[in-house]
């Protein structure tokens, strides 16, 4: 079976747990976008609706779908997102698509976090996919220079900014055996604003297709 196929059974599993009246918390990417489309078509009443991208409130707002700021709402109910990668023990790499700021911080504003991807996507240690670090951009030399403390190579994403106006290295070559402690050491270097590890905040669920169907761990 094709990623794609892959990618929209999760999605529409993750649909399955969608129900009137939530306020929803609407994640970014190619899976995230299967959603979006799967959602639209099915209208269900919503109390609100938050996104994690610009990219995935352009694709909404096509849809139809009104948006609400996260500083208007209250807690979100149900938080639906895709991986770069996702271990059994629902840790996750994520900001393949740059957005992994506002999705930690929509991740952590919610109350179940539902994770949707392709079996690609699950690994035993995470770190063959290059770990991206959102950086304020005076201190990307700064903070690339600490990366190769942690055995990391980090590559500079040249041409890239983020929805909040700042840069990405990707982090090559890190095998990330302590996902939480790596988390919290990386945060603690000046000028790093998120990093792609998702340990403190894992997901409550991954929904991952395969050619099988879709299994929940
Ligand atoms: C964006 C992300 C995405 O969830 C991640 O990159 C997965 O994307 P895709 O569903 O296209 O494989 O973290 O910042």
């Amino acid at each position: 079976m094709k990623s794609d196929e892959k990618k929209e059974r999760a999605a529409l599993a993750a649909l399955e747990q969608v129900r009137g009246g939530m306020t929803l918390g609407v994640g970014t990417g190619s899976t995230v976008n299967f959603f979006i489309d799967a959602l639209a078509a099915r209208a269900p009443d919503l109390k609100a609706v938050v996104s994690s991208s610009e990219a995935s409130t352009t694709r909404m707002q096509g849809h139809g779908i009104r948006v609400t700021e996260l500083a208007r709402t209250a807690d979100i109910d149900l938080y639906v997102d895709g991986a770069d990668e996702a271990t059994q023990h629902r840790y996750l790499i994520k900001g393949g698509g740059g957005a992994l700021t506002r999705e930690k911080i929509v991740a952590g504003a919610s109350r179940r976090f539902v994770c949707i991807a392709d079996d690609t996507k699950l690994v035993g240690v995470l770190g063959k996919f290059p770990l991206p670090v959102e950086v304020i951009p005076m201190a990307r030399s700064y903070v690339a220079r600490q990366m190769f403390r942690f055995g990391g190579q980090p590559i500079w994403r040249e041409g890239f900014i983020t929805d909040n106006g700042n840069e990405i290295l990707d982090v090559h070559n890190l095998r990330i055996t302590d996902p939480p402690a790596l988390e919290t050491e990386l945060n603690q270097i000046p000028g790093v604003v998120t990093v792609g590890i998702f340990a403190h905040r894992p997901a409550d669920e991954l929904l991952m297709a395969d050619d099988e169907g879709v299994r929940s761990i």
